[in-house]
């Protein structure tokens, strides 16, 4: 079902403020949320906080009073929002239960834009990350199971799999050659617009929730886990939001921010199960249809454009989740070796079409120079089950030493790298966690 968003009813700006039982809300159970609810959840947490961090940064460089007050008013309601939404979280949700969480979401989420991408550059930038979010969730999964004694898949109710992909000790790069072409503001469709930005907020989210909680263990390994994986989604952040045309004025990157918020919560609403957060989802679209129609207003009024020339008239399942092993799979199979390129163009290559002198290496010499924690969580595990924490269908585990092989890279590796010949090793067959 689609419907053009500029020309629904949503709710009045002036009934959108509520009270503080239902901004608190209440949370959902750990033991018997439907984890694409808990994708949901983060995805939206992370929406919300780049509307409100965004309407700051305008406010900051608006001189207009009208534009300033409208925009005070609907940030306001985007972090009582953002408190409903994160605050569904329940106490006894440990970090690294939500850290799987957010890497299902990343993952999950990566695949389904991938899929539903017009822009065949923006797609293979996703395809990219994806592999990398891929391998961050078996990094944490060792030592969910390690630390706290949780099964990965409590969380991920068998929906994701759980396997090494393109190592983690080979996502830093220097950051400049993250950077990614920008769409034409002019060309680019809608679609690209707002799959980008959702995945950008989810990501730069990703990238908060570490380094605000990384801390909150105390083993030094996982500690240096969290620092690792989080210095990659600050690269995450720089590839995606170089996607974005810069030109945007900021009145019209305004008007994408809501409208991608609209398009993610028509979804949630469309997909979500439980029945208390549809009607979270509900209400929120609601307040969304009317701050899209504000910014358009002011968009008409400053820029004299019509919304609809940006935004078209329809809008997009930019939040979508459902099983994707099997595409996850294939792009593992043919990207496992891939790297950023380092060069002009911006795109891809594959490890042996590397200069020898490709930025990164120095960038992956020095911070893994005495061992990549990333590493150090498999060996975690290996020490005490002689197996790896997995959980992923025959057909991919058959050839894991094969892609092992393939994904390492000898010229920097970390001296800690668990080697094909000690994945040869592991005991077979030992896929312990499934639910
Ligand atoms: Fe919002
Ligand atoms: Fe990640
Ligand atoms: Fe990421
Ligand atoms: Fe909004």
């Amino acid at each position: 079902m689609t419907f053009n968003p500029l020309k629904e009813k949503g709710i009045p700006l002036d009934k959108q403020l509520r009270n503080w039982e239902k901004i608190a809300g209440y949370p959902y159970k750990r033991e018997s949320v439907d984890c694409y609810t808990r994708t949901r959840q983060i995805l939206m947490n992370g929406i919300e906080i780049e509307g409100w961090n965004f309407k700051h940064n305008l406010l900051r460089m608006t001189t207009d009073s009208e534009i300033k007050k409208l925009v005070a008013d609907t940030r306001h309601i985007e972090t009582t929002q953002q408190i409903t939404v994160n605050w569904l979280t329940p106490f006894n949700q440990s970090v690294l239960d939500t850290t799987l969480g957010y890497e299902q979401v990343a993952v999950d989420l990566t695949a389904w834009l991938a899929q539903n991408e017009p822009d065949e550059y923006v797609k293979e930038t996703y395809d990219f990350g994806l592999l990398e979010d891929f391998d961050h969730l078996y990094r944490y999964s060792q030592f969910a199971y390690m630390v706290e004694g949780t099964n990965p898949n409590e969380i991920l109710h068998n929906k994701t799999d759980v396997m090494f992909a393109r190592p983690t000790q080979y996502h830093h790069n220097d950051n400049k050659i993250r950077m990614r072409k920008g769409y034409d503001k002019n060309t680019a469709s809608p679609q690209t617009k707002a799959n980008i930005l959702t995945l950008l907020a989810g990501e730069q989210q990703t990238h908060n929730f570490y380094a605000e909680h990384g801390f909150m263990y105390g083993s030094d390994d996982l500690r240096r886990l969290y620092a690792e994986i989080c210095d990659v989604e600050e690269e995450h952040v720089t590839m995606y939001e170089t996607l974005i045309d810069p030109t945007e004025t900021p009145l019209e990157k305004l008007l994408l921010r809501e409208f991608m918020e609209v398009c993610c919560y028509q979804n949630c609403y469309n997909d979500e199960i439980d029945p208390k957060i549809k009607l979270i989802w509900e209400e929120f679209l609601a307040m969304e249809i009317e701050h899209l129609q504000i910014a358009g207003k002011l968009l008409q009024k400053f820029e004299k454009r019509d919304p609809e020339e940006i935004i078209g008239t329809e809008v997009f399942d930019t939040c979508h989740f459902e099983v994707q092993k099997k595409y996850v799979n294939s792009i593992i199979e043919s990207e496992v070796d891939k790297r950023l390129d380092g060069r002009e163009d911006m795109g891809y290559c594959k490890i042996d079409e590397l200069d020898d002198n490709w930025p990164s290496y120095k960038v992956q010499e020095i911070v893994s120079g005495e061992g990549a924690p990333s590493e150090t969580s498999v060996r975690v595990s290996a020490a005490a089950l002689n197996s790896d924490v997995y959980s992923a269908d025959n057909s991919i585990i058959k050839d894991r030493e094969k892609l092992i092989q393939r994904a390492l890279e000898l010229k920097v590796q970390a001296p800690n790298t668990v080697s094909v010949d000690e994945y040869s090793s592991f005991e077979k067959n030992k896929c312990f966690i499934k639910k």
